[in-house]
């Protein structure tokens, strides 16, 4: 199955290991085995945010300077979050996010939107996505990096609450520049990746991220976790959020106030926001909001057609899958396969989580409401 342009999510989120061992310091200490008595007192020790109502749309989409007076770069102290998503850690360094990388789910809708002209609908989307497997739903904190004291504890395993740096949640195989979960760090910028990538730049794109350079390197990297990961998993939802990954550098760094496809993001831009998560000089976000999907999208995707699938405990083992698996859309096939992984992570939460945790999900069912595409409530 080929999908097309209607995906309209994204997430730049790379791809690997970060798993429960790192938890092992008394601020997340596990409460797995606790009584539900016990349970509500966890919650009575945190102070309790919960779900909060979508921010607005933007009334201002136009092309301007981001990288302003109010907004200076300020390399990252060591407490501070980064983590897999490069547009994600440069709003953090210059102050659009919480420098600490800790953010609510409104900061970083109202972030992705200001200095990257993110659509809105997507950018809920990816930030609800994210913040439902990955966020703290009572602190209603996400960090955009690895867990975090800012957080608050951590709710009961199996859910984590440990940020964007967790694999097999939000963040994905075949990223541009991290390894997959299975070969490597997963959040970290993984320099032969970086370098592979500027290769390609030189080779396809007249040393730029043009349509070419992105549609080749795409493949690339699909081919490589092909070969090398067992595990490598292309499916719902990282088949949808690994090519719109693809089209952000061209789409959200290029500087212009409609992105040329051929022309593309020089490499200064790539480095900049790679390498050192910072504007370039005088950085304007684009003059329209986008949504991941369009000619660029397509493109990318005609280039090099590949079904969604996954390798099946082998190298080279890839086995294509039914994406929409009788959804109507790949946006609810996603939004029904978020709210199942949800259920997996709270199988049985008690109020005030139960609460929170049907607040996000009715959050996050906001972009993909349509008549096709029923609302469940698990937590009702
Ligand atoms: C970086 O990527 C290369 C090539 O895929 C791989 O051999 C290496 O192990 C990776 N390093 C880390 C730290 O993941
Ligand atoms: C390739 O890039 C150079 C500058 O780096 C530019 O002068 C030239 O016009 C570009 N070629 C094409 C075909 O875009
Ligand atoms: C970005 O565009 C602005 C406005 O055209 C320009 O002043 C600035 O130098 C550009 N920055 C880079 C890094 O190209
Ligand atoms: C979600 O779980 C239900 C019930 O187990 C299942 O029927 C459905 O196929 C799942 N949907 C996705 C997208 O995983």
């Amino acid at each position: 199955m080929q999908l097309v342009s209607t995906v309209v999510f994204i997430v730049a989120v790379g791809g690997a290991t970060v798993s429960a061992g790192v938890v092992n310091s008394q601020d997340y200490r596990s409460l797995a085995g606790l009584s539900s008595d016990e349970l509500d007192v966890y919650a009575r020790d945190i102070d309790v945010v919960g779900s909060q109502p979508l921010p607005p749309p933007p009334t201002d989409t136009t092309y301007k300077l981001v990288y302003d007076e109010e907004h200076p770069y300020v390399d990252p102290q060591t407490e501070d979050q980064r983590g897999p998503c490069p547009g994600l850690n440069t709003l953090a360094s210059h102050g659009y996010l919480p420098r600490s990388g800790v953010a609510t789910p409104a900061q970083i809708i109202n972030a992705v939107i200001e200095g990257f002209n993110m659509e809105y609908n997507l950018a809920t989307l990816v930030t609800y996505g994210g913040m439902l497997v990955d966020g703290n739903q009572l602190t209603n904190l996400l960090s955009i990096g690895g867990i975090s004291p800012l957080t608050g504890p951590s709710p009961p395993l199996p859910a984590l609450a440990g940020g964007l740096n967790v694999h097999g949640t939000f963040e994905g195989d075949a990223s541009t520049t991290r390894s997959d979960g299975y070969l490597g760090n997963n959040h970290d910028l993984n320099i032969t990746l970086f370098n592979q990538l500027i290769n390609t730049m030189d080779s396809f794109g007249n040393g730029s991220y043009n349509i070419h350079a992105a549609a080749e390197f795409r493949y690339i990297r699909i081919q490589d976790s092909i070969a090398r990961n067992p595990v490598f998993d292309f499916g719902n939802p990282r088949y949808a959020t690994g090519y719109a990954e693809s089209t952000f550098p061209l789409a959200f760094f290029s500087n212009a106030s409609e992105p040329d496809l051929e022309v593309g993001t020089s490499a200064d831009n790539i480095r900049s926001f790679f390498l050192q998560h910072k504007f370039p000089a005088g950085f304007h976000r684009r003059g329209s909001p986008f949504t991941a999907g369009g000619t660029i999208l397509n493109t990318i995707m005609a280039a090099h057609p590949v079904n969604p699938g996954m390798n099946t405990g082998t190298v080279n083992s890839y086995t294509p899958i039914d994406f929409l698996a009788g959804e109507s859309s790949i946006n609810c096939a996603i939004y029904k396969k978020v709210v199942n992984k949800t259920l997996a992570l709270y199988p049985n939460p008690t109020d005030p989580l139960r609460t929170a945790l049907a607040g996000n999900l009715h959050n996050f069912y906001q972009p993909v409401k349509s008549a096709s595409c029923a609302e469940v409530f698990p937590y009702s």
